[in-house]
C-alpha cells in the first residue's frame, strides 16, 4: 500500500515530501477542499501517462490542471473579463475553468488530449501551498479508479489506488466532498459542464446571467459526463419511498421511509437536512454502504436546489445501467 503521511504533525515536512513524489515523475495522493487528487507534475508527459494508467482512464479524457494562482493560470490560459471575474470571485475554490490554452504552456498534451483548451482550478489549502512550492502546475484527476467513487479520505486513495501512488497526504476529510463545478467560458458566455461543488445560484449572483447548460449527450464537450459513473459495486435506486431488509438506505432528513427500522443498515447524509453536510458525506456513505454488501444501496429523495444539483447529477450517474460496458472512448473518471 502507498505511504500516508498526516499533513497535521508537520506540514512543511508534508510539503517538502509532496514536491519531490512530484519532481520525480511519481503520483502523489493530494488532499484539496473537494475530493483527493491523483497528482503529478502537468509539464511532464510521462509522469501524466502514469495518472492514466493507474485510474485505468483513456487517453483522450483531459485531466485538470491545478494552479498556485490567477497569476500563473495566466501563463497558460487566456482570460477574458468574465473569466476574471469568475476566478477573483471564486478562487481558490471548488470552480474549474475551461479556458483557450495559451500556445507557449509548457503543459503536456496528454493533460489536454489534444484540445485547445485546458480546464484549470485554484484549490484551497494545502494543495495550493505545495503547487506554490513546486512552481509549476499539478494535472490532477479524482484519485480513483476509472469509474469508481471519488475519494474523500486519504484510506480511500490508499485503498483504490495502492502502489500506484508513491505517496497520500493525509489532511483529514474533505470540506466540500463532491468534485469542483466546471464552468467553460467562451465569447461572454458561461457554460455549464459538469455541476460541482460551487452551486449554479453563486455562480449566477456573480455572472448576473443564467448559467448555460451542456446537454449533448455524447458530444465529447462535456468529458466526464458518461452516464455510469461514481459507481459502488452494489446496485443503486434513488429517490426510494421504502427499503427492502436486504438493502442500504442512505437517507437525508431523517425521512418516514417505509421498512427502515428493518433495513440492512442506514446511514444518514444530514440529519438536519443541509445539503453542505450531505454533499461532504456523500462519497464516504457511498463507500461506507458497499463494503456493508447489501443487495442494493437505495437514496432517499434529495432535494435538487443549491448543491443538490450535483448531488443529484452523481447519483444518477451511480444508478445508472451498467449492462453494456462503455467502449474505452466514453470512459470517463
Ligand atoms: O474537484 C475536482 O475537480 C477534482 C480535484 C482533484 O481537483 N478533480 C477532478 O478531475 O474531478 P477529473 O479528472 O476527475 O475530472 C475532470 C473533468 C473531466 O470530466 C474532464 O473531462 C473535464 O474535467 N475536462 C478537463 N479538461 C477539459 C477541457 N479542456 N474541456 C472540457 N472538459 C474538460
Ligand atoms: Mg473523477
Amino acid at each position: 500500500m502507498a505511504d500516508i503521511l498526516s499533513i497535521a504533525d508537520a506540514p512543511e515536512r508534508a510539503i517538502d515530501a509532496a514536491c519531490s513524489v512530484l519532481a520525480r515523475g511519481d503520483l502523489l495522493g493530494l488532499p484539496t477542499e473537494t475530493v483527493y487528487g491523483l497528482a503529478a507534475d502537468a509539464t511532464n508527459g510521462e509522469a501524466v501517462a502514469h495518472i492514466y494508467a493507474a485510474k485505468g482512464r483513456p487517453r483522450f479524457n483531459p485531466l485538470i490542471c491545478h494552479m498556485s494562482d490567477r497569476g500563473m493560470a495566466e501563463m497558460h490560459v487566456r482570460f477574458e473579463p468574465l473569466a476574471e471575474k469568475l476566478a477573483d470571485a471564486f478562487w481558490p475554490g471548488p470552480l474549474t475553468l475551461v479556458l483557450p490554452r495559451l500556445k507557449q504552456s509548457p503543459v503536456a498534451s496528454l493533460v489536454t488530449a489534444g484540445l485547445d483548451t485546458l480546464a484549470v482550478r485554484v484549490p484551497r489549502g494545502i494543495a495550493g501551498d505545495i503547487i506554490r512550492r513546486f512552481g509549476r502546475p499539478i494535472a490532477a484527476p479524482s484519485a480513483n479508479r476509472s469509474g469508481r467513487i471519488s475519494p474523500t479520505r486519504a484510506e480511500h486513495v490508499a485503498h483504490d489506488l495502492g502502489e500506484a501512488v508513491s505517496l497520500v497526504l493525509d489532511a483529514g476529510p474533505c470540506a466540500v466532498g463532491l468534485e469542483s463545478t466546471i464552468v467553460k467560458v467562451e465569447s461572454g458566455r458561461a457554460i455549464l459542464l459538469r455541476p460541482g461543488g460551487l452551486s449554479r445560484d453563486e455562480i449566477e449572483a456573480v455572472t448576473g446571467h443564467c448559467l448555460l447548460r451542456h446537454e449533448t449527450p455524447g458530444a465529447l464537450e462535456a468529458p466526464g459526463m458518461m452516464a455510469s459513473h461514481y459507481a459502488p459495486d452494489a446496485p443503486v435506486r434513488l429517490n426510494v419511498t421504502s427499503v427492502a431488509p436486504s438493502e442500504v438506505l442512505i437517507d437525508f432528513a431523517d425521512q418516514p421511509i417505509v421498512g427502515k427500522e428493518q433495513a440492512r443498515a442506514v446511514i444518514e447524509l444530514s440529519a438536519s437536512g443541509r445539503l453542505t453536510e450531505a454533499a461532504a458525506k456523500l462519497f464516504d456513505a457511498m463507500q461506507r454502504a458497499d463494503r456493508l454488501g447489501g443487495s442494493a444501496i437505495v437514496f432517499a429523495p434529495i432535494p435538487t436546489t443549491g448543491l443538490g444539483e450535483a448531488i443529484n447529477d452523481r447519483l444518477q450517474r451511480a444508478a445508472a445501467p451498467r449492462g453494456v460496458e462503455p467502449d474505452a472512448g466514453t470512459q470517463f473518471g
